[in-house]
């Protein structure tokens, strides 16, 4: 039993998630985590909303809404849509609680008082109408470099080159079009290039990462320089130093902050179970592993200035004593949506929740394992969709489930005993008991789709014995007895391997074999009090100290099983041009 951190990207509290980002950081990490409860090891999941910076006071300008009322909003709505999709978070928590800003100082302090925080003055962007300032990412204008028109602030997507707002040609704010004007002002950089070797051992030492993560990590180390983790900005984690705290206009920035949640959300976790020491297993203990998930525009987050954090920090620890760099940074690719790129602006886009009302979490969950951006970027259509669940879950999965199920009601009214097993029999026992090891390796170093692939493959193998076996034409009720045993017992060993990826179905599944109880625990959300004394706001948590085991395990004869009701639903053919009508 190992300790693993499962550290899951924290989306912005500025809007409803969409499938793009669900495909990114929640369904890979989900599985990921399932699978490692079910294999016996003591995950710890976590992370939360992203409350603090432009996003969030640009969208609260948008609604008219003050910043903390916008990140309630939006905190309540993302805590619904991941939880309706079955993300087993033990915390899922947010950047505004009391302990984070604390656990974020705490780091800020120590990184500083350890030289790798350093003020430098530069030159920012103000808005002249507001006298708000600038993010660079809000500034477009023409790159000095490719001349392309419309680069941002800090890099241009035509060449690729990291850039500073001042550089661009005919500067513009991109959220009302003013041409910005720079003035000095004094911000605190991270000292990346004092760190360089040290992350670049660390990172020669990272194999078994996807090679295109591995690959983007290296070639950040081309161009290290200091990078500011303060903004001037009124909304965030006030610079807890002498004559900054007071400040109220200068905060830290997300890779100061939201950042530093991994490590706040898995103290805030500890401190509701009552052992507020418990999170040191997971961060302490040198033998503890931990993976990061994320979309790709994440990697600079998670492969250079975290684990810089953490060098700076452990350079000479602080309350936390030295804590454990990235296990692994598992990224995705991007997921385009009928060819476009995601906009909510121009509406192209598919809300979780929608897909969630519509169509329930699994068939969702099914098409990201087995068809999403895991190396490469990968466009989400709605015809495929519709394919995948109707083919694969329905004709596939479900019908093995639902045909075994009902031959054994009609028949026995319970699971039958097995007689005398043939060779075929034993040989498709013996592939299904072997699996387990298969799809385990595939999910320990996160290949959803082969690992899924696997597990369909082990229902498709019962399915075609069903067919060869033809349990509904043999006369020999001990044969019969024997085909239905051996169905039934793959059909739990599938479910067990599916799980993971299925988790709501597989409740069912279990319920068609006549198993009782909870099969799978799921999370739950829960109003909780802010721990120190700040407002109160919902958590996704669960208890997941009951799994079955992955493994194959008999299943019980004598077992009651009644006539199935269908898990999977088929889509009608409408349904494509029905959800291609609704997009802009
Ligand atoms: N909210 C930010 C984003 O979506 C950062 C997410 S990952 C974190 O880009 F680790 F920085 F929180
Ligand atoms: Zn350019």
């Amino acid at each position: 039993m190992t300790s693993i951190l499962s550290a899951v990207a924290w989306p912005y509290a500025n809007g409803p998630r969409h499938i793009g980002h669900v495909s990114g950081f929640g369904v890979p990490s989900d599985v990921f985590s399932r699978y490692l409860r079910m294999a016996g090891h003591d995950v710890l999941m976590v992370s939360g909303t992203d409350e603090h910076g432009t996003p969030i006071l640009v969208q609260a300008e948008q609604e008219g809404v003050s910043p903390r009322e916008l990140a309630d909003r939006y905190n309540r709505v993302i805590v619904e849509d991941l939880q309706g999709l079955g993300l087993s978070y033990d915390l899922f928590t947010r950047t505004t609680t009391r302990n984070h800003y604390a656990v974020a100082q705490e780091l800020f302090r120590t990184v500083h008082r350890n030289g790798y925080l350093v003020p430098r003055a530069t030159m920012g962007a103000i808005s002249p109408s507001t006298g708000r300032t600038l993010p660079d990412r809000y500034i477009e204008g023409t790159c000095p470099i490719c001349r392309y028109h419309a680069a941002r602030g800090d890099q241009c997507d035509n060449c690729g080159n990291q850039l500073d707002a001042i550089d661009l040609r005919y500067p513009r704010s991109r959220i009302n079009g003013e041409t910005p004007v720079f003035v000095e002002t004094e911000h605190f950089f991270l000292d990346l290039p004092a760190l360089a070797d040290a992350l670049g051992s660390w990172l020669q030492t990272r194999t078994g990462w996807r090679p295109n993560v591995l690959k983007f990590a290296l070639n950040l180390l081309d161009e290290v320089r200091p990078r500011a983790m303060t903004r001037d900005i009124d909304w965030g984690i006030p610079v807890p130093l002498p004559g900054w705290e007071d400040n109220p206009n200068k905060r830290l920035y997300v890779w100061f902050d939201a950042v530093i949640g991994y490590l706040s959300a898995s103290v805030e976790w500890a401190r509701r179970t009552g052992d507020p020491d418990a999170w040191r297993r997971w961060w302490c203990d040198p033998e503890a592993l931990s993976y990061y998930f994320m979309g790709k525009d994440n990697i600079t987050f998670h492969a250079q200035i975290w684990p810089a954090e953490l060098l700076g920090y452990n350079h000479s620890p602080g309350e936390y004593g030295a804590l454990n760099l990235p296990t692994e940074v598992v990224s995705s690719e991007f997921l385009t949506m009928e060819g476009r790129k995601f906009s909510s602006s121009r509406s192209v886009v598919i809300y979780v929740r929608d897909v969630l009302e519509r169509y329930g979490p699994d068939a969702l969950r099914y098409f990201i394992s087995v068809a999403g951006p895991e190396t490469q970027d990968t466009d989400f259509t709605w015809a495929e969709f519709v394919r995948r669940n109707n083919d694969e879950l329905v004709s596939t999965w479900g019908n093995l489930v639902n045909r075994t199920a009902s031959m054994i009601a009609k028949n026995f009214g319970a699971i039958p005993a097995a007689g005398q097993l043939t060779t075929t029999d034993q040989e498709l026992l013996a592939a299904s008991k072997e699996a387990f090891g298969t799809v385990g390796d595939y999910l320990r170093h996160q290949r959803l789709k082969r690992a899924i692939d696997a597990a369909m493959h082990n229902a498709a193998e019962a399915n075609q014995y069903l067919s060869q076996q033809a349990p509904w034409k043999e006369s020999d009720p001990e044969r019969k007895a024997t085909i239905l045993h051996v169905a039934a017992q793959v059909v739990a060993d599938s479910n067990r391997l599916l799980a993971p990826f299925l988790p709501h179905s597989a409740e069912r599944v279990h319920q068609a074999l006549g198993g009782t109880g909870t099969f799978l625990p799921q999370p739950g959300i829960r109003e909780v009090d802010d721990l120190d004394g700040g407002p109160a706001y919902p958590v996704i948590t669960g208890d997941y100290s009951t799994q079955p085991r992955w493994a194959q395990e008999p299943v019980v004869p004598g077992t009651p099983v009644r006539p199935p009701t269908p898990i999977f639903t088929k889509l009608a053919p409408e349904v494509v041009d029905e959800e291609l009508a609704r997009l802009g």
